[in-house]
């Protein structure tokens, strides 16, 4: 028995909610055919797309340890075999790793006859981002799981929320042909910040908050502002500083860093805007002989 599933790229952050803001776009996303087979463990036969870069065994592929700790936490006494299509770049900050294990999740939860919610399948996708950077953050995980715009309300215990946003939102990404390590973009961040910058943070994510939900486009724009990560992370990512400045000028409510990068993303209030402003993102990249990739989603 074999169920083909897919899941779509994020955005994690998005600007001033660093680890508890995400939200799914349309597209691209990465799509596995999982079939379980009578013996235990997990293997993967087929991974298409990744230019042979990531691991074959399951233990250290994100799609692999997801259905692993599935397996695991459901007692089973099966195993299963992934074919992964990867649609989404690596290092990209759209959310890759999360991507193919939400999508492998999905699958082999429907062919148990979809025992647990997708709130439930969670922690084995959250596992899985530990083994692909480090850290169990949820913020690409459960956009990818549960659709729409997610807040993680907390991490001990896991506590998340969507958000409702209004029915005209647009998000442009624009994906420089770069790599970013997730890893390497959690290292250089400090570990502690000033007061004066957590004010400025939580009234931008609690602005963030009504300004989805009213919906009122002034104060999402007034809030898509990030004074943790992205003033370090932007010397990561070639021009940031004139991209954002080009995304704004073309109407964009606000721009910043996609994940921990290097995509760039920017949200918009009407989709002629949303493609107005990756035309000017993407020129920018032209400029600095960067080729880049420009998707248009509505969230
Ligand atoms: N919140 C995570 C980070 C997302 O910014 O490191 C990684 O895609």
């Amino acid at each position: 028995k074999s169920v083909k599933a897919s899941a779509p790229a994020t955005v994690a952050n998005v600007s001033c909610g660093f680890d508890i803001f995400g939200f799914a776009v349309e597209a691209p996303a990465d799509e596995v055919i999982v079939t379980l087979t009578d013996n235990p463990g997990v293997t993967i036969s087929k991974i298409v797309g990744d230019d042979g870069r990531l691991p074959r065994e399951a233990e250290k592929n994100t799609s692999g340890v997801a259905v692993l700790e599935f397996l695991k936490a459901i007692d089973s006494k099966l195993g299963a075999n992934i074919e992964l299509y990867k649609h989404l770049p690596l290092g990209s900050g759209m959310g890759s790793s999360a991507a193919s294990s939400a999508a492998a999740l999905v699958a082999i939860n429907e062919l148990h006859g979809n025992p647990l919610t997708r709130e439930q399948l969670l922690p084995f996708a959250m596992e899985s981002e530990r083994i692909a950077c480090g850290s169990a953050h949820a913020d690409n995980v459960a956009p990818s799981l549960l659709g729409g715009f997610v807040l993680i309300r907390g991490y001990a215990p896991l506590d998340v929320a969507s958000i409702p946003t209004p029915a005209e939102l647009y998000c442009t990404l624009v994906h420089p042909h770069l790599e970013l390590k997730t890893e390497d973009s959690r290292r250089v961040l400090k570990p502690s910040i000033p007061i004066k910058d957590a004010i400025t943070q939580w009234g931008n994510i609690a602005g963030m908050v009504v300004g989805l939900m009213k919906p009122d486009y002034g104060l999402i724009q007034r809030s898509l502002h990030d004074v943790v990560a992205e003033p370090i992370r932007s010397v990561l990512i070639p021009g940031f500083h004139k991209i954002k400045e080009e995304a704004m000028q073309a109407g964009a409510l606000g721009c910043g860093i996609s994940g921990s990068g290097p995509t760039i993303f920017a949200l918009s209030s009407e989709r002629a805007v949303a493609e107005r402003v990756g035309k000017a993102m993407q020129q920018q990249f032209d400029l600095l002989k960067l080729k880049s990739d420009v998707f248009v989603s509505r969230i």
